[in-house]
């Protein structure tokens, strides 16, 4: 058999990818569209493997996807494809819509189509697993529960009402069409291969290179982190035993203010590239303006996927930062080619510049 990925040279789709091939030898099919998300340098170690097939394009295309799916076969789509940074969907909300609202339909559409013509036993045993977030939710106050999957939808940035409204349409093909869904809602990731966009790399490479380390506010917001193979390993989880139409929420329990986060971080580089000067690293810390409509706090409930699927993290946050921070220092070439924009140099090699 084989799979189909969405998104799968980004962060977590590139971890899944990775992690999903050295478990087992099903195939998979990578469709991404190598926005500036998307990089095939982390992909590198699978070039020339035969199990994995690179595909660029666009979820947006239900043509090109309902090629692919003619073609290949798969008996799964795991839908990780999105713009995920919540400041860009302020700055720029447009892209937002259009790959996480009217791609997601679209693929939905075209997986509909070739779903419908399948004859039994592989009708009944295909999956679409749609990637999503705890940002769906909305905001916490400070001693409120934290999210269950029975908490309403109520979404404050671009970002999440775009993968909120994903969500609303997963839900509605499944209830209308009967379309074999199954929906994650994980909380923030950390790990290999993270664009230094998002807080966790952005504050290991700038501590890195001498630079500012801007922490939004008073750097006091919440955030509920989880060990970026633990997301992998819960997705695996809910694609072999997962309810039809049901939602998970993925979370490893870990709440940290913003400001720890960056304390810790600081601290691991003390101990494992102290700082030529032989100051600690929290002297690079600078508070900066806060996001607009920033959300306070994020808290996963992982309660469900924990007692009806089994599930567990294997990092906690300790080790998880640590094996991050390890990971940064031992692959500055990757960084290096992020931030000088070489790593997109495959991309106009092998595709022409788009
Ligand atoms: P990412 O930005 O690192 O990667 C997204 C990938 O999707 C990139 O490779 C990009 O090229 C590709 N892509 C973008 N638009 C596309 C399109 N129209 N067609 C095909 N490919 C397209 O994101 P990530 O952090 O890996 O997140 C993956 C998924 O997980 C997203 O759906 C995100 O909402 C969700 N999620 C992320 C986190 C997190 O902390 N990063 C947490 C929970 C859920
Ligand atoms: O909760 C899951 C979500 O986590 C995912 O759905 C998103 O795709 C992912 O990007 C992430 O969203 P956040 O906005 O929480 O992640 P980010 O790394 O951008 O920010 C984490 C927190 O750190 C947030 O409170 C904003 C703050 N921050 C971020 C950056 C980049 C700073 O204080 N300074 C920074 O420079």
């Amino acid at each position: 058999m084989t799979i189909l990925v969405t998104g799968g040279a980004g962060f977590i789709g590139a971890n899944f990818v990775l992690d999903w091939l050295a478990l087992c030898d099903e195939p998979v099919v990578n469709l991404d569209k190598l926005t500036y998300a998307g990089n095939l340098e982390t992909l590198a170690s699978l070039r020339e493997d035969p199990r994995h097939v690179f595909v660029r394009g666009d979820i947006a295309d239900a043509e090109l996807i309902e090629k692919l799916l003619v073609e290949h076969r798969p008996r799964a789509v795991i839908n990780f494809a999105a713009e995920s940074h919540v400041d860009r969907s302020i700055h720029g909300p447009g892209e937002f819509i259009q790959t996480n609202v009217v791609g997601t339909f679209r693929l939905l559409e075209a997986v509909r189509g070739y779903w419908s013509a399948l004859e039994e036993p592989e009708k009944a045993a295909f999956r679409l697993l749609h990637v999503s977030t705890d940002e769906v939710y909305g905001t916490l106050a400070p001693d409120a529960p934290a999210f269950a999957e029975s908490h309403r939808y109520e979404p404050n940035s671009p970002y999440s009402a775009s993968k909120a409204a994903s969500d609303h349409l997963v839900r509605a093909w499944h209830h209308t069409y009967g379309l074999p869904v199954v929906t994650t809602n994980c909380s923030n990731n950390y790990g290999p291969f993270h664009f230094p966009e998002k807080l966790i790399p952005l504050m290991i490479v700038n501590a890195l290179a001498g630079k500012p380390l801007p922490v939004y506010g008073d750097g006091l917001q919440i955030r509920d982190w989880l060990y970026v193979k633990d997301h992998c390993s819960a997705i695996r989880r809910v694609l072999e035993s997962g309810r039809l139409g049901e939602t998970y929420n993925v979370g490893g329990w870990n709440e940290k203010a913003n400001i720890d986060i960056v304390r810790s971080i600081c601290a691991l580089l003390d101990e494992m590239k102290p700082r030529v000067d032989g100051q600690t690293y929290t002297c690079q810390i600078t508070h900066v303006a806060d996001r607009p409509g920033h959300d306070r706090r994020y808290a996963i409930d992982a309660r469900k996927i924990e007692s009806e699927l089994g599930w567990k993290p294997a990092e906690t946050f300790e080790t998880g930062i640590r094996k991050t921070v390890r990971w940064y220092l031992d692959n500055p070439e990757w960084v290096a080619h992020v931030q000088s924009g070489a790593y997109r140099e495959w991309v106009g090699l092998q595709y022409g510049r788009a």
